[in-house]
């Protein structure tokens, strides 16, 4: 008998965005290309969530903080991560090295095990505009993270959630995932 083909697994990282309570569209997405998908948040990312429903599209828990040792690890190992959507924060704190969530621990060990990565940044162009934004970009994009063409809305001007596309992680992740 032949083995069904296992799905490909998503780890989709949320950060503390006011469109993350959307992930639900990438989820959805993903499903339908036949992947599985675990949310991680960021432990503020974790508020702008309906965590509920989040676990009940994925079937798999929210994970924020680290597991104690000994306990079982939640989530399979992941095929490829989607970093969606990115903070200025965490994007900096990532491409630096910091480690001080689950959230940067995973994405930092991810480039290390070889894992592909896209990052779908969303922040204002003030943000944007600080020199340390552009050197981290440079740096993940060095370290072969492919970056979202997602382009800074004006700051306090309601953002652009209606052109930040969810479906552009899949997009280029997919030629990286058998
Ligand atoms: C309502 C609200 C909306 C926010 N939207 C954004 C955003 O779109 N992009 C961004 O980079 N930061 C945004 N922030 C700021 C981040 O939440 C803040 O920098 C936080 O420390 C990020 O944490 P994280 O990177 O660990 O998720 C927002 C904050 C609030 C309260």
């Amino acid at each position: 008998m032949t083995e069904p083909t296992k799905k490909p697994f998503l780890y989709v990282v949320v950060c503390a965005c006011g469109i993350a309570g959307d992930v639900g569209k990438l989820i959805t997405a993903a499903q339908e290309r036949h992947w599985d998908v675990g949310v991680i948040a960021t432990p503020q990312g974790l508020g702008f969530l309906d965590t509920e429903a989040v676990e009940a599209q994925t079937g798999y828990p929210i994970r924020s903080a680290w597991r104690a040792p000994g306990d079982a690890r939640p989530l399979p190992p992941a095929d490829a991560v989607a970093v969606a959507p990115a903070t200025f924060n965490t994007i900096n704190k990532w491409a630096a090295g910091i480690s001080d969530t689950l959230a940067l621990g995973i994405l930092c060990e991810a480039y290390g095990m070889g894992i592909p990565i896209a990052v779908l940044p969303y922040l204002n162009t003030a943000q944007a505009a600080h020199p340390a934004y552009q050197e981290s970009l440079e740096r993940l994009r060095g370290m072969g993270v492919l970056i979202g063409s997602y382009e800074p809305h004006r700051p306090k001007a309601g953002g652009g959630a209606d052109r930040f596309r969810w479906e552009e992680a899949l997009e280029l992740l997919g030629p990286k995932v058998r």
